[in-house]
């Protein structure tokens, strides 16, 4: 519901045993979801975050983007830890990310200068726009052996600082094309397969909706369609396959990275949020900009998935603070306006303040039993959200859930 890291990976993670299937619709090792059972910790970049139940079968739909290198390393890592990796699939019509794509990334952000995204250097942006202008490469075509005429032609003339040359990247193709060639499917005929047989998939979404490249804060947004509808296309299903949509949003905002964030506060209480909440990024480490819960941006993003419920998490993060606030409006020279005004350099916001709490809500297991103050804060971001909450979560380990 915000610009990712809401916490995605935990709720996937603590919904999926319901599941037979966990879907990755789109985005690449972008991401980074986080899972916490037990004493055991582990960052997902690309593989769906039902990997730690035991039976859940785990499809990388074909609107993702996938390094060769990058997958082969998450499964090495999934497998030392007992993984069976015969439950994860790949869609044939799922891109490569190439090794040259990242020199690509970087290049890109170089001659951005000042005006610099902030991307994760992971080569997205440069493979979707491959896909796009239909130079890309796509795992069916490494499966049938049809790529290498498209690969030369797309690399003549690449030159660069880190740039690999065409044997370079043939090589590496070769190198780690045996071990992923047993996952990659007919992604259509899986995921409809699965559906016609009345088994239950749960679609994970990546990034957040303000990094949407069409509805977030463009420019400054990841290259793909992050929001609900991203996973119709990502899977190839149609909209009525989708049964419920649900919006994870934490309980205030961080984004990482460059752009628009007009509840951010850079001052103490910032460095106490990204402190209180470990907001370092998980795959970059960088630290995360922090800020107050947006119900403006709360209210768009809620809009634009379509939402049926919602999750809150972190919300233990903010025991402590002696009062919180909620940005609850936007106004532009004394006028009322809504979240397209974001990046609008005249911008005031209208803040809502909420007495805070000291209790530590760790080991709170049920909504109706938070701390009244907080049981308020929550009651007022399930107003912006429009939908009910139907968990909170109060500490990273899987079983730090409040529920109804
Ligand atoms: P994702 O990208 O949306 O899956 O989120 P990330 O995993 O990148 O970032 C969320 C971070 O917050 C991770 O380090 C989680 O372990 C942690 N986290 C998730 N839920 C909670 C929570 O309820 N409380 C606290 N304190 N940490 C949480
Ligand atoms: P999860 O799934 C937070 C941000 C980057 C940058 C912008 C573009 O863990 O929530 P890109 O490398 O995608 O071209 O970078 O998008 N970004 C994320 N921020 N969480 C993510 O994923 C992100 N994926 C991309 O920081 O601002
Ligand atoms: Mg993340």
């Amino acid at each position: 519901m915000q610009w990712g890291d809401e916490g995605k990976g935990r709720v996937v993670d603590s919904l999926a045993g319901e599941y037979d299937i966990v879907a990755r619709f789109g985005g690449g090792d972008n991401a980074g979801h986080t899972l916490v059972v037990g004493d055991r910790k582990l960052a997902l970049r690309i593989v769906p975050s039902g990997v730690l139940q035991p039976r859940t079968e785990l499809f990388i739909g074909g609107g993702t983007v996938v390094s060769l290198e990058g997958v082969v390393a998450e499964f090495d890592k999934l497998a030392e830890i007992g993984v069976d990796l015969s439950r994860i699939r790949i869609s044939d019509r799922a891109h490569v990310v190439l090794p040259f794509h990242p020199a690509l990334d970087r290049a890109n952000e170089a001659e951005r200068g000042a005006r610099a995204l902030g991307t994760t250097g992971r080569g997205i942006g440069p493979a979707y726009t491959d896909k796009t202008v239909r130079s890309g490469i796509t795992f069916g075509d490494l499966l049938r052996g049809a790529y290498e005429e498209r690969l030369r032609a797309r690399m003549r003339g690449l030159a660069g600082e880190g740039m690999p040359d065409l044997d370079a990247v043939l090589a590496s193709i070769a190198h780690y094309l045996p071990r992923i060639a047993g996952h990659i499917v007919d992604g259509v005929g899986y995921i409809h397969g699965a559906l016609e047989n009345g088994r239950r998939v749960l679609i994970e979404g990546a990034q957040g909706t303000l990094l949407d490249v069409g509805y977030g804060t463009y420019p400054f947004v990841t290259s793909s369609h992050t929001i609900a509808g991203g996973a119709c296309i990502g899977l190839g299903i149609g909209p009525t396959a989708i049964g419920a949509v649900v919006g994870v949003a934490k309980a205030y905002c961080t984004r990482v990275g460059a752009g628009p964030f007009p509840s951010e506060l850079e001052d103490a209480t910032g460095v106490r949020l990204r402190a209180r909440g470990a907001e370092f990024g998980t795959v970059t480490g960088r630290p995360r900009r922090c800020g107050w819960f947006d119900a403006v941006a709360a209210r768009y993003a809620s809009r634009l998935n379509g939402l049926t419920s919602a999750v809150v998490t972190k919300l233990d993060v903010l025991s402590g603070f002696e009062r919180l606030a909620i940005v609850t409006g936007y106004r532009v020279d004394g006028a009322s306006v809504g979240f397209e005004s974001a990046a609008d350099p005249r911008l005031e916001l209208e803040l809502e303040w909420f007495e805070g709490w000291p209790d530590d809500l760790t080991g709170c297991r049920r909504i109706a039993g938070l701390p009244a103050p907080a049981a308020r804060y929550v009651t007022a971001l399930e107003a912006s959200l429009g939908v009910p909450v139907q968990s909170v979560s109060v500490g990273p380990e899987r079983s730090a859930l409040a529920t109804r």
